[in-house]
């Protein structure tokens, strides 16, 4: 048994505080770096309705739902299954969570370290000037070093576990509250500067002009994966901030704001990158280095543009902090309440073994890059399974768990918040949770994976 004191457990004081925590993780690295090029790989607009799709019949449902475990127990995700069901081994979705929490902290933190490169590179100059050519040179002899990725990654993470150490309220709430809103100010101008770009028409024709021929199992695995990446959801992060939420919060409206929040903004960046991709002449299927090649770019054509630059890539770095923070509080909620450790020992112990996990996730295009599986690197396979597999895998559990395994009168309770809301929506989002989202999850997993093909 655990002797965590659940009396003390820390809460988010406001409503805003609780939209902002949440949209602060769900927004960040997902949205501005990993949608463009995932989208650039898989066909642009037929892959941004698939995404759209998926968003709203899964990913919203599958959001509420953990919301609904995370306030319902007032635990971390293994400890929240296992008060729910103490004599099944449900807390195996919670496990895989952490599991699943460990690999994205390990490879979003490198990622995270890229962009303070690129604020170094900005201020000491290295940027300023440069074609989209000597862009991706750079980019690849960067990510190729030996040392510089492992030890800005080193950086973020101290950061990131400064910040989880502050506590949940002091942390989390103070820091997103500002920054988001400078983040999207800065997005918008931008994506003006990009569709004011020559030849910018081309690339809101690939955002918005579907072409379905190119649309494969797997092109709908990988919308699948990112929506429930972006959303952070599948692993327990939003059972974890769901167990910091007030009694009075509507879940529902804050899974839909968020949500929201967090589809405007992939969009925004899809509407600042691919003008620009298409007036650059460079590939949409750029990979992992598009951002990184094709937002410098802009910045070259704008009188000041070092500055803009600088400042985005700073809003970039704490948009990607407020994800890594996240990421970090659920394993720590995880070894405090669980293993009963103190928050200290709980985060030393998680940044400890991040190092290890999270240097070879950086080092996988350095010294790393011969260690493969399945022909992916470290990097990739991190990647990979945890936004394809794990976290699929994790809503579909999740979902399966309250729609057919949880009394519906306790999760209809929950969204009410004891029967004084109403809520319409409910025999709707119940159909989904019993039937559609785990059907449909796992139709496109056994597909994408060639497991099952039709
Ligand atoms: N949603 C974050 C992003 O889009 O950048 C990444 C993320 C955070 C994924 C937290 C999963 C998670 F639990």
């Amino acid at each position: 048994m655990s002797g965590f004191d659940f009396s003390k457990r820390d809460s988010f004081g406001s409503r805003m505080g609780v939209i902002m925590a949440a949209a602060g993780s769900a927004v960040g690295l997902g949205n501005i770096w990993r949608f463009p090029y995932i989208l650039g790989e898989n066909g642009g607009g037929a892959f941004l309705i698939i995404y759209l799709v998926i968003i709203f019949a899964i990913g919203i449902p599958v959001m509420m739902s953990e919301l609904v475990i995370g306030r319902r127990t007032q635990r971390n995700p293994v400890g929240a299954f296992r008060m729910l069901s103490s004599r099944r081994p449900w807390f195996l979705v919670g496990m895989m969570g952490i599991v699943a929490a460990f690999m994205i902290l390990a490879f979003y933190t490198a990622v995270a370290g890229w962009t303070l490169e690129y604020i170094y590179q900005i201020l000491a100059g290295g940027i300023q000037g440069k074609s989209s050519a000597e862009l991706t040179v750079m980019f690849d002899s960067f990510r190729s070093e030996s040392l510089r990725p492992a030890l800005w990654f080193s950086i973020f993470l101290l950061a990131t576990a400064g910040i989880v150490l502050g506590g949940v309220r002091k942390g989390i709430e103070k820091s997103t509250k500002v920054l988001m809103p400078l983040l999207f100010i800065l997005l918008v101008l931008m994506c003006i500067k990009s569709l004011t770009l020559p030849g910018a028409g081309r690339g809101v024709e690939f955002l918005f002009r579907p072409d379905f021929s190119k649309i494969t199992g797997t092109t709908v695995l990988m919308a699948l994966g990112q929506a429930f990446f972006s959303l952070s959801i599948g692993m327990g992060t939003l059972i974890t901030y769901g167990s910091y939420i007030p009694a009075d919060n509507k879940l529902a409206s804050t899974a839909v704001q968020v949500s929201m929040v967090d589809l405007f903004i992939a969009v925004l960046a899809g509407l600042a990158i691919f003008p620009a991709v298409f007036a650059f002449g460079i590939s949409p299927a750029s990979g992992e280095a598009l951002t990184f090649i094709v937002l410098p770019g802009i910045f070259q054509q704008v009188s000041g543009g070092m500055i803009f630059a600088f400042a985005f890539f700073f809003l970039l770095a704490i948009a990607a902090l407020t994800s890594t923070i996240s990421v970090m509080e659920v394993i720590v909620a995880y070894f405090s309440e669980q293993l009963n450790m103190s928050r200290r020992t709980a985060i030393i112990i998680a940044t400890a073994s991040m190092f290890i996990l999270g240097i070879s996730a950086s080092l996988s295009w350095g010294v790393m890059r011969d260690v493969k599986l399945f022909n992916l690197n470290i990097f990739d396979l991190f990647n990979f399974t945890t936004a394809n597999i794990l976290l699929p895998l994790g809503g579909l559990l999740i979902v399966a768990f309250l729609g057919w395994f949880f009394p519906g009168h306790a999760v209809r309770d929950e969204l009410s918040n004891g029967g004084t809301l109403r809520v319409r929506y409910y025999s709707l989002y119940r159909f989904i949770i019993r039937f559609i989202a785990p059907v449909a999850i796992a139709l496109v997993f056994l597909n994408g994976l060639g497991l099952l093909r039709f």
